[in-house]
């Protein structure tokens, strides 16, 4: 079956494209700090050192803010999940506190930073829900009522939402945020430039030496030297700490729709019930209200894409008969295995770098935490949450134990291949157009994808981060590899790290 591939974000399709220079080959940039990757992370945290005086410059593989960051929900709000019963147990009730506080004090910075720089991002104030539909999961609402209050956040227990389906009962957190994620975000790259920094574009950084200073090289052979450096790539690249046997991908999907004003449901609501589901409304330049329906969620590589699409949009056409048809788009987060970010030093022995990921689908919020506290730290202070985020934070093998090890089984399946590929021809000739599917081309693995016209294009089916075997996404006709959650285009560019190098062209044997 030929696919659709999804439509462009809402948020990109209502704002300008970015144009920002590329750093050309053969030249070079001497700054205070360079902040690899430029999504909300890597911009919160340039816009914060710009602030501060320091010479910031911000390298970007692609264009800013169209990564995640632009593909996001955008909900800012410190009530993430059931995320504060579960701290309360891991890290104690002092974690949880530092957590609801910092992240309660990046839904105000928000706040102040767009008025600070005079842009109307559409930020709206709302109360965020956390619901359950089954009566089994009242108690577990209840304690996560408690713990978030004990946190020190107003949370209250209701089973009234606004939502238009009978919920069993929700954890209500008022006074957070929505806004558009990119008026946000283009509006700080612009005061980082206005303020004497500098933005480059399509400057994907490929190597990076730690030292005093430290290096970075880029794709296209420009180099940069910097006293401090932040990699904000999202899934981190040049991975010292080994994080990524600490992280888990997780694609979602988002589908929208104009509804009537008088059925926005007027909050900000998420469950995790079954594959997750997250409700928002943003404004529409004609009254109306563009409902955001987000879940589904998945291990990239590991699903069929287009069918968990259209459940996700008969989910929403059910509870919202009046929705129109709208954008739909995909993207993803990484879960880290005790689920705190991870943001501080890049690795045991950094001296100079810095690292920011692990966001859990609570990235807006998170990045702009995130931002704050890497400028502290750089600039030689500890705030108080500094240690709870702290990448070379302790594991505890008993608390992190079974994510981990769920994680490390995942890869160690991925990486031995084919014998659990999911069924799909076996030969190149039995890919349909339209379609990819991994087989053995003279006993090599094979990523092989049909075009319209009947052209099989081949490239190697091992990722170039670890080697895992990546999988067709036909909804999006990428290769997606399910360990670190690389993906890759038909041609076998990159379309998202890890992964710093294309897939190998291939010879697809016709
Ligand atoms: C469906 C979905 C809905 C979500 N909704 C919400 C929400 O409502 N609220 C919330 O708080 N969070 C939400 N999140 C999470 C949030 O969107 C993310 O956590 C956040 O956007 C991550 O930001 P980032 O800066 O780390 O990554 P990104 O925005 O992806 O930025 C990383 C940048 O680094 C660049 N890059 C990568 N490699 C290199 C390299 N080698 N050199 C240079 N640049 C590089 C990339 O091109 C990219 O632009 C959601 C996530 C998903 C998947
Ligand atoms: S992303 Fe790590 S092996 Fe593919």
């Amino acid at each position: 079956m030929v696919t659709q591939p999804p439509d462009e974000p809402y948020w990109m399709s209502t704002t300008p494209v970015t144009s920002y220079p590329p750093l050309g080959t053969g030249a070079g940039v001497d700054v205070d700090v360079a902040v690899v990757g430029g999504g909300i992370a890597g911009l919160s945290t340039a816009w914060e050192l710009a602030r501060a005086g320091r010479s910031v410059a911000v390298l970007e593989a692609g264009r800013i803010a169209e990564g995640v960051s632009g593909r996001t929900t955008a909900k800012v709000t410190a009530l993430h999940g059931l995320v504060y019963a579960r701290l309360r147990r891991t890290r104690g009730p002092d974690g949880a506190r530092l957590y609801a506080r910092s992240q309660q004090d990046a839904v105000e910075h928000v706040a102040e930073v767009a008025r600070l720089l005079g842009v109307d991002c559409e930020l709206e104030r709302r109360a965020a829900y956390t619901y359950v539909t089954e009566a089994a999961g009242r108690g577990t609402v209840r304690e996560e009522v408690n713990a978030a209050e004990q946190a020190g956040l107003e949370a209250a227990f209701t089973e009234r939402t606004g939502l238009p389906f009978r919920v069993e009962a929700a954890v209500r957190l008022p006074g957070q945020a929505q806004f558009h994620p990119r008026k946000y975000l283009l509006a700080l790259a612009e005061d980082v430039v206005a303020r004497g920094g500098a933005v480059f574009e399509h400057s994907r950084v490929v190597r990076l030496h730690e030292g005093t200073p430290c290096r970075l090289g880029t794709e296209n052979g420009a180099a940069v030297t910097a006293r401090d450096v932040v990699v904000a790539t999202h899934y981190p690249v040049f991975d010292r700490a080994l994080l990524f046997s600490r992280l888990s991908p997780r694609r979602e999907l988002v589908v929208t729709g104009a509804i009537p004003a008088a059925q926005d449901p007027g909050g900000m609501f998420v469950t995790e019930e079954g594959t997750r589901r997250s409700v928002r409304t943003a404004p529409l330049p004609d009254g109306r209200r563009l409902l955001i329906v987000t879940g589904e969620s998945f291990a990239p590589g590991t699903a069929d894409v287009a069918a968990r699409f259209e459940r996700l949009a008969a989910w929403a056409r059910e509870r919202f008969p009046a929705l129109e048809p709208g954008v739909r788009w995909a993207t993803q987060d990484n879960d880290s295995t005790d689920t705190v970010p991870l943001v501080g030093r890049f690795h045991p022995r950094a001296r100079r770098t810095w690292v920011a990921t692990g966001f859990g689908g609570w990235g807006m919020s998170g990045g702009v935490m995130a931002g704050t506290l890497l400028a502290e730290l750089i600039d030689g202070r500890r705030p108080p949450w500094a240690d709870l985020y702290d990448p070379r934070r302790l594991w505890s093998a008993v608390r992190e134990a079974p994510a981990f090890l769920r994680h490390q089984t995942g890869v160690a399946r991925h990486f031995l291949g084919d014998r659990l590929r999911a069924p799909g021809p076996d030969r190149v000739a039995d890919i349909a157009p339209g379609t990819g599917a991994v087989v053995r081309v003279d006993g090599r693995h094979c990523a092989v994808y049909r075009d319209e016209h009947g052209t099989a294009h081949a490239v190697s089916a091992r990722c170039t981060h670890l080697g895992c075997l990546v999988a067709f996404n036909a909804a999006e006709r990428s290769w997606d590899c399910p360990c670190h959650g690389s993906r890759f285009a038909t041609d076998g560019s990159v379309l998202q790290g890890p992964a710093l190098r294309p897939l190998e062209e291939r010879d697809a044997g016709e």
